[in-house]
């Protein structure tokens, strides 16, 4: 099959290649594609997602649930889970994704027991992903929570095409165990600097926010990202944010560009059942020249310009 003719989104196999735990709650599952897959999962932009039938995996044993998710782990997994990006690198005719996820319910704590050469389904690449920094000279990365995926994965792309650009990425969480990175709490200071290895990699600096300031600066990350704002010189006109985490923070990021006059791109999260635009599970009230529009977050989005969005 040559390029042209293979599918650009589709029901495809992935192998697991690993599956690690990073922190108590977090894990990394790495997953490789050929032919087809590798080619539609080779294009994914940051910010795409796809959908993942765990339905298949084995639940974890008895003593490696926790205790809060004991119930829960007894639930059957009817309908795929959506999953975002923390890494895309395609080469020899293969795509390695990696995914980088929170044990919250049934599925994840399903995901924990995949192992090297499981097979997953997984429906993908889908939704729109952020927009290329075509002209821009500076980018803001802000992650809040579980926003960090697509975060790394925007730090990849932007190194990779657009290697001069000014990037930097703040990381924040309610506390220092509920960071979704691997760095040790101790690595971490209140300044800018290459502590978070997932941005270290790709020569990013990184501010770190935690609320109740168990590590770096303390307060929220929306908080600190105004703060930084406020202590250096960003020329707006060159300059472009990109967000993703809950709702709260990516309202507040919005009000912060928009004070600023900065374009601001933000990835809503929505519960969703079909991931493809048919079931209106997952709807985004917009404002569009002034009309009010609801939107598919799996369709239209998951990513919007922040200006569009009424939080
Ligand atoms: C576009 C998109 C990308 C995502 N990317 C990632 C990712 O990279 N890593 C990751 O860990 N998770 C990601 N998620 C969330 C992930 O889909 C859910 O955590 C997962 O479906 C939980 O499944 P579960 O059966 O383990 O738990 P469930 O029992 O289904 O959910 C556990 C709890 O989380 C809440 N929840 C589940 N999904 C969502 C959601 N979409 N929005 C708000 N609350 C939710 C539920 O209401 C419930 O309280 C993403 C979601 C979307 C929509
Ligand atoms: S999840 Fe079904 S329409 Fe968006």
């Amino acid at each position: 099959m040559t390029e042209q003719a293979a599918k650009t989104k589709g029901k495809f196999s992935a192998s697991v290649s690993f599956n690690r735990q990073i922190k108590p709650r977090y894990w990394r599952l790495g997953l490789e594609f050929s032919g087809e897959g590798a080619v539609a999962f080779g294009g994914t932009r940051p910010g795409q997602f796809a959908e993942l039938d765990l339905s298949g995996a084995a639940v974890p044993a008895e003593k490696a649930i926790p205790e809060d998710l004991r119930d829960a782990a007894k639930r059957e997994v009817l309908l795929r889970r959506p999953f975002s990006f923390a890494k895309v690198e395609s080469k020899k005719g293969k795509t390695h994704v990696d995914i980088l996820y929170c044990v919250l319910g049934p599925a994840t704590l399903r995901m924990t027991t995949l192992g090297h050469g499981d097979v997953v389904s997984v429906i993908g690449p889908l939704g729109n992903g952020y927009k290329a920094a075509e002209g821009e000279k500076r980018a803001i990365l802000v992650a809040g929570g579980m926003g960090a995926p697509p975060m790394q994965h925007m730090a990849q792309e932007l190194t990779a095409e657009y290697p001069t650009m000014d990037v930097i990425a703040f990381g924040g969480a309610k506390s220092v165990d509920d960071l979704p990175f691997e760095t040790r709490p101790d690595q971490i200071l209140k300044e800018l600097g290459f502590y978070l290895r997932e941005f270290a990699e790709y020569g990013i600096q990184s501010m770190v926010a935690t609320d109740d300031g168990s590590a770096g600066f303390a307060g929220t990350v929306t908080d600190c990202l105004a703060d930084w704002l406020g202590r250096n010189e960003v020329n707006a006109n060159e300059t472009v944010i990109y967000a993703c985490g809950p709702e709260q923070m990516l309202a507040a990021v919005a009000e912060i560009a928009k004070e600023r006059h900065i374009d601001c791109q933000v990835s809503m999260e929505r519960l969703m059942a079909c991931g493809i635009g048919v079931c209106q599970s997952c709807v985004v009230e917009c404002k569009c020249d002034g009309d009010t529009e609801y939107k598919l977050c799996c369709k239209d989005g998951p990513v919007f310009d922040a200006k569009e969005v009424v939080f």
